[in-house]
């Protein structure tokens, strides 16, 4: 059975773990921004078109042990890429982790000459490379001496450009990590969901394509694996019935601009249903009911500039607590964010219980919290 690896953003492996092996995928195992899996060659159609919180797969061809970049050369110039037809061009991205005497830049010079010699032996044509647009990316990755060798079914944009952004928000927070955290909230379509601070609008869009059962690569234009499998592939996994949920999605956002943006995302994707609110997300409580807002998601501004931090600290304050006057008993906030120490206390203050996972996002070390509204009896 062929195997896998897909790639999400560090600390969100399981949730991708999950969301394969119900899309049909056997995990075998995890490691720091990988799910390894095994599958039949049509999972890579289902998770291209239904994968909602991975950002790219990689059918895998070889991993093991190397010591440097002759010995690089010597296992990629093994391997059979017949799966390139001689027309197509191709090309090596290459990622290294850990130290070596050696850049990157080296190990796809090296692989892409392996490519090239192992196809000249066995199909007596030499392929084109093309860096830019290539038809196949062949993906070679070493991390301290394993070298992990595939095809990369996804392209070089990854599964989080869904295709829906027809406005550009400024922070617009990824696409995959915006449907893991609409996952780890437990949310059900029956239940109302708020992201107070909206911007433009990624997580209840993406709430939106999860309960209407719309797959997320609906608006999407290019795969990577049509061009290698055809796109019969794609064909068969298409087919879908929407679902006729329609769910209390609410959004609040302070600026004028991006909830004019938003406007125009919703347009797009026809989820004319979600309500956008021009507010404040300190002052929720004069938009939203009291006691009845079960889930609230959102990815809230960092104070990562120094000047900043006062204005994150009343930001966070004022929402935290203003969330508890809406939220109804059991209710729960799932946020990113950088500022932990900040949330983690606020949160206790307010009397929440805290959950919190490590999460790794752009390179920030950051904090995925799920913070519950608990009524304590005495
Ligand atoms: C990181 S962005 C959110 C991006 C959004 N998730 C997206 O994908 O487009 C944070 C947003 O919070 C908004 N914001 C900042 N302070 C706010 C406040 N007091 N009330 C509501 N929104 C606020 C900002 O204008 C910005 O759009």
């Amino acid at each position: 059975m062929p195997s896998f690896y897909s790639t999400s953003a560090p600390g969100l492996e399981d949730v991708a773990a999950k969301e394969i092996e119900e899309l049909g995928g056997k995990i075998t195992r995890l490691s720091r921004g990988r799910v390894y899996f095994e599958g039949d060659i049509g999972l890579v159609a289902t998770l291209n078109y239904w994968g909602r919180t991975i950002e790219r797969a990689v059918l895998l061809l070889k991993e093991c042990k190397v010591e440097g970049l002759e010995e690089i050369y010597r296992e990629v110039r093994e391997l059979d890429f017949s799966i390139i037809k001689p027309h197509q061009s191709f090309a090596v991205r290459s990622k290294r982790v850990g130290f070596h005497d050696f850049t990157s830049i080296d190990i796809a010079r090296v692989a892409g000459q392996a490519v090239i010699d192992s196809y000249l032996a066995s199909k007596a044509v030499r392929l084109k490379v093309n860096l830019n647009e290539p038809d196949v990316i062949v993906r070679v990755e070493l991390i301290d001496h394993t070298l992990l060798v595939g095809i990369d079914t996804t392209g070089d944009e990854g599964l989080h450009k869904r295709g829906y952004r027809v406005y550009q928000h400024p922070a617009p927070l990824n696409a995959t990590i915006a449907a893991s955290m609409i996952r780890l909230s437990a949310w059900r379509c029956h239940q109302v969901l708020v992201d107070p601070m909206c911007g433009s609008g990624t997580i209840l869009v993406e709430a939106a394509m999860m309960a209407r059962n719309v797959p997320p690569g609906k608006f999407r234009k290019d795969f990577a694996f049509t061009r290698i499998f055809g796109d019969e592939l794609l064909e068969e996994v298409r087919y879908h019935q929407e679902k006729g949920c329609t769910p209390t999605l609410i959004g609040i956002e302070r600026f004028e601009k991006h909830i004019r943006g938003a406007r125009q995302i919703l347009e797009f994707t026809g989820f004319d249903f979600i309500k956008l609110i021009r507010g404040d997300a300190t002052r929720l409580d004069e938009y939203l009911e009291l006691d009845r807002v079960d889930v609230l998601i959102t990815n809230p501004p960092y104070g990562l500039r120094i000047g900043k931090k006062g204005i994150i600290h009343d930001l966070y304050s004022g929402f935290i607590c203003s969330a508890y006057k809406v939220l109804r008993n059991g209710g729960r906030i799932v946020m990113i964010t950088p500022e932990k120490e900040l949330v983690r206390s606020l949160a206790e203050n307010a009397g929440y219980s805290v959950e919190e996972r490590p999460v790794s996002y752009g390179g920030i070390d950051a904090g995925i919290f799920i913070l519950r509204k608990v009524y304590y009896r005495t």
